[in-house]
């Protein structure tokens, strides 16, 4: 079974996790500044949660969304879905999202989805990626995150590299009967960074973040195990 199967069940941990997402999602449109919101959303599968919450949201008109997702059938179903809703306003990339050329001209984001990412990449993976939602975030962004809380519970992790990177933290949970699911929200609180040219982003240390100098292009954020 294709793991986005999981969210034909509206029973299963995958749905349950997408409810929490959503709303997250929701919460953090809700708290953008007025005026135009970018949304950014690395290995986006088939859109599931952005789709799902700006086809009725309020501010619908107010988000750009850059949806980046490798796999081809995914990105076209979430194209069509997109189509079908009406958000001409989303882009769906087929492109590799571990390459910050494919979406550095979408920065910085005032929303960054990172779901479904790190349970499937290295713990070195991990942390390049954190360190690097910094650069890719506005001031006041909110990035949305998930993480499995199988053994070895990576979430006690994560939530601190993302406090070390200047991401207050939101919100940490899981749903109630889906204990090992994680997902999690902060926002940031470090300094602005200066978006560079297609080739990355730059950025300059803050006074208590310590953040990327450079996120060159060709060095991958991650690479999803086999
Ligand atoms: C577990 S799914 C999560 C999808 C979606 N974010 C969600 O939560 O429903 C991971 C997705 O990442 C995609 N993916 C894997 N490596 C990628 C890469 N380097 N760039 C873009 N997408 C990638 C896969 O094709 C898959 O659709």
């Amino acid at each position: 079974m294709a793991w986005h199967e999981a969210y034909d069940d509206p029973s299963s941990a995958l749905s349950a996790r997408l409810h929490m997402v959503r709303a997250q999602l929701a919460g953090a449109i809700n708290r953008a500044p007025p005026g135009a919101v970018r949304l950014v959303s690395l290995c986006a599968g088939q859109g599931h949660d952005v789709l799902g919450v700006l086809r009725d949201h309020p501010r619908r008109a107010d988000v750009s969304a850059v949806l980046v997702e490798a796999d081809p059938d995914n990105a076209a179903a979430a194209g069509e879905h997109a189509a079908r809703a009406g958000l001409a306003q989303v882009e769906v990339r087929h492109a590799d999202a571990s390459q910050v050329a494919s979406f550095a001209d979408a920065l910085p984001a005032g929303v960054l989805m990172l779901c479904g990412i790190f349970g499937n990449v290295s713990e070195p993976d991990i942390e390049r990626t954190i360190a690097a939602a910094a650069a890719f975030c506005a001031p006041g962004a909110t990035v949305i995150w998930t993480r499995h809380r199988g053994p070895p519970d990576q979430t006690p992790r994560i939530r601190a590299l993302f406090a070390g990177a200047g991401f207050e933290e939101i919100m940490f949970g899981s749903p109630e009967k889906s204990p090992q699911v994680g997902v999690g929200a902060g926002q940031f609180r470090g300094t602005p960074a200066t978006t560079g040219p297609a080739d990355g982003v730059s950025a300059t240390a803050g006074p208590a973040v310590t953040r990327p100098a450079v996120i060159a292009g060709g060095e991958p954020l991650f690479t999803f195990r086999p």
